[in-house]
């Protein structure tokens, strides 16, 4: 133990008073902390002896009352160590190992009569978590934030994967550059939104990915994100240092504290290999365990949905034109249908047929409701009540279809960003929902926010996400949100959040596409918060096909649609595109009905962000394996290893390969299904087409018949 928590008194240099330094389990990481000679808390992390954080201040800057940023003593500490395995309701692996040393540094500002916060550091074998804590006590109860002063003092102009720092939107294609390049790329990187509030030239969001000069990969993001305004970060391009920057409020405040209260974890995520930043579980650690008694009504969900037809334009959410709505007509049976309506009761009723002949377990469906006439763009507080159906969507009928068919509802709710007005009708929207057979909901919140002024990052919605998680969970419904903040590991302690969107999702490749690298590259960023529906599976890559008006293309081949179910994961899975275009290609389809969406194990087998990933994965409680293998733009041979299957047998592993002439913008559609034995010594030289991919299932199933096959 004395080697894990050392002190040292550096009087000497002048600058470090009572150093506190703390290891990582594995001694790999060094953190020290001090304050300065003007009190000021400093921390610096050394990672195998690589400064990957040089000494960087930390500190609130507060208004009304004197800050926190300097004037400080250290005036205890404490340190502990911590080493559990937990498991998640639903997750990519069963068992989760939590362990790490803890230091606990108690500060006091003499001058501001001994009021004292702490700053709580975690240390694992991944990197780091520390926040700021607020005791309760007599000279400190209320305060507001002006600004969180967080410094990440970086080792080198690093290689970043960055989204545009914006109070609104997380929905931007991601820009590779080095940081100082930063600056000059800003212009380009801000794309439009329906909301969109960039705050900086050099404004960045979380979670960033970096890549330093000496081969290391470094992940910046923020865990349990509770009651605090969500952090981005602003570079000083100069000194490569980065800075919290928190989301203001209508006012421009940044955070209204009462103590005892707390911030969230600031992790950074440190190692020398990519592939250990995709197994991290650090940002999942530092969230508390579920408080949930019952989560037995918490199900992983493979669904399809009435979607893609209305994002492609084929169809629309809307029951009538536009102008009826605007000539003030409110009964919508006394109004023309437009005969683009998707949500219909016979139309849904096919969905809820493919469902059940694929065994899917939901249907999404989307325009249900009224109101989508008299809504996007005109920033109106009541537009959706959520319980009332468009006249030709029969809410009874689909119940009992679905429900003698086995498929549940899932329920969508654009909330209009009018976030009073959806929690306003919350209740009974969910009860409505319970009565109809609805156990899971989309929720949505395009445009800006109303209450005018806010925005969808700051710290009244963060409240607000949460709030409708938790209503949610007492009336056991699973909730998927999109457009909300992006997450941070609140469904370790929330398992009814299934899933986010919270960044470029698949439907922008009906919107001039994603990036051929987009997907190599999100799960090193987004996805380390947290799982994102993704809404995979576009078989039909010309989104002309459904929409002559439209000329996107989905920027993957098909077989790359298949392996993000592997890649990016999801407790809940879309089966996006339309049943028609399935129908067409059911051996295709055939991974995606098999693919388990819950595991049990994950095995990151190569990667690099922005270029490629391999990910192997033990469905849960069975012996199937999926493997999934994506490429940016570049072909490439995936090196596909199986020694995670237990040794002394052989499975029949289901190879779902680009056709040798596919290419994601020339030959998009071409596969080739073929079956081989592996054991746990093989190893597949598996070759993936520019854009492309690999999907893989393994089974048991040998007979006599795949005895005959070719072993690798
Ligand atoms: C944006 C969501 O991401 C999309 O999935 C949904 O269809 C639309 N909003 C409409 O609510
Ligand atoms: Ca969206």
């Amino acid at each position: 133990m004395r080697k894990l928590f050392l002190t040292l008194s550096l009087v000497t240099c002048g600058l470090f008073v009572n150093a506190q330094i703390l290891q990582s389990p594995d001694k790999h990481f060094i953190l020290q902390f001090n304050v300065s000679g003007k009190g000021v808390p400093t921390y610096q992390l050394t990672y195998k002896n690589i400064a990957v954080i040089k000494p960087s201040t930390m500190g609130i800057e507060t208004k009304d009352i004197a800050s926190m940023l300097d004037g400080f003593t250290i005036s205890d500490t404490q340190t502990s160590s911590f080493d559990e395995t937990w498991s998640p309701v639903l997750g990519e692996q069963k068992n989760i190992r939590n362990h790490y040393n803890e230091l606990v540094v108690t500060l006091t500002q003499k001058e501001q009569k001994d009021r004292a916060i702490k700053i709580r550091f975690r240390l694992f074998n991944d990197g780091l978590g520390f926040r700021y804590e607020f005791p309760s006590q007599k000279n400190l109860n209320y305060f507001i934030i002006k600004e969180e002063k967080t410094q990440f003092a970086l080792h080198g102009d690093h290689k970043a994967f960055w989204l545009p720092g914006d109070y609104d939107t997380q929905e931007y294609s991601t820009m590779t550059t080095n940081l100082s390049e930063v600056r000059g790329k800003m212009k380009a990187a801000v794309t439009p939104n329906a909301s969109q509030t960039p705050f900086s030239p050099t404004g960045l969001q979380t979670p960033l990915m970096m890549k330093s000069k000496d081969g290391l990969y470094i992940n910046i993001h923020e865990a349990a994100l509770v009651d605090y305004s969500t952090m981005h970060l602003n570079l000083d391009d100069k000194n490569m240092i980065l800075e919290s920057f928190l989301t203001p409020d209508a006012v421009g405040d940044k955070g209204y504290m009462q103590t005892p209260h707390h911030s969230p974890w600031r992790t950074i995520i440190v190692s020398d290999k990519a592939t250990d930043i995709l197994a991290s579980k650090l940002v999942l650690n530092l969230n508390e365990p579920t408080k949930f008694e019952d989560v037995s009504w918490i199900k992983p969900i493979k669904y399809v949905g009435v979607w893609w037809e209305m994002i492609t334009g084929k169809s629309t959410w809307a029951y009538t034109d536009v102008e009826s709505i605007q000539l003030g007509v409110t009964d919508y049976t006394k109004l023309k249908p437009n005969g683009k309506h998707a949500a219909n009761t016979a139309h849904v009723k096919e969905y809820i047929d493919f469902a059940a002949e694929h065994k899917l377990d939901a249907v999404l469906v989307e325009g249900w409701n009224v109101g989508w006439e008299d809504w996007f763009g005109k920033t109106k507080d009541y537009v959706f009540d959520f319980v009332t159906p468009y006249p030709d969507f029969d809410v009874k009928e689909l119940h009992r279809y679905a429900a003698s068919k086995g498929v549940k509802m899932m329920m969508h709710h654009e909330t209009s960003s009018s976030v009073r007005n959806y929690e306003r009708h919350l209740d009974t929207a969910y009860k409505f929902m319970v009565a109809n057979g609805y156990n899971s909901v989309k929720s949505g919140y395009v445009g800006d926010i109303i209450p005018r002024g806010e925005y969808h990052y700051g710290q009244w919605l963060n409240n607000h996400y949460l709030y409708a998680i938790t209503k949610a969970a007492d009336y056991k419904i699973m909730v998927n949100a999109h457009e909300a903040v992006r997450p941070t590991g609140l469904n370790r302690t929330y398992p009814n959040l299934l899933a986010n969107e919270s960044a470029r999702g698949t439907e922008y490749e009906s919107f001039g596409g994603n990036n051929a690298d987009h997907t190599t590259i999100l799960p090193f960023t987004r996805l380390v918060g947290g799982p994102m529906d993704y809404t995979p599976g576009i078989f039909q890559t010309k989104i002309s096909a459904y929409n002559p008006d439209n000329d996107s293309f989905v920027h993957t081949t098909l077989v790359k649609q298949l392996a993000l179910y592997v890649t990016m994961y999801s407790p809940l899975q879309m089966a996006a595109d339309l049943p028609e275009t399935y129908n067409k290609h059911l051996d295709a389809f055939q991974f995606i009905k098999d693919v388990a969406v819950d595991w049990d194990d994950s095995y990151m087998l190569e990667a690099e962000p922005g270029d490629y990933i391999t990910i192997a994965r033990k469905a849960k409680g069975k012996n199937e394996w999926y493997i999934g293998a994506i490429t940016d733009e570049n072909a490439r041979t995936a090196t596909i290893r199986f020694d995670y299957l237990p040794k002394g047998k052989t499975y029949v592993a289901t190879i779902y390969a680009d056709g040798k002439t596919a290419s994601y913008d020339k030959n998009p559609q071409s596969y080739a299904i073929s079956k081989v034995l592996v054991n746990s010594k093989s190893v597949l030289k598996q070759p993936l087409a520019p854009g492309g991919g690999a999907a893989i299932s393994i089974k048991e199933e040998v007979s006599a018949e795949t005895k005959k096959l070719k072993k690798i």
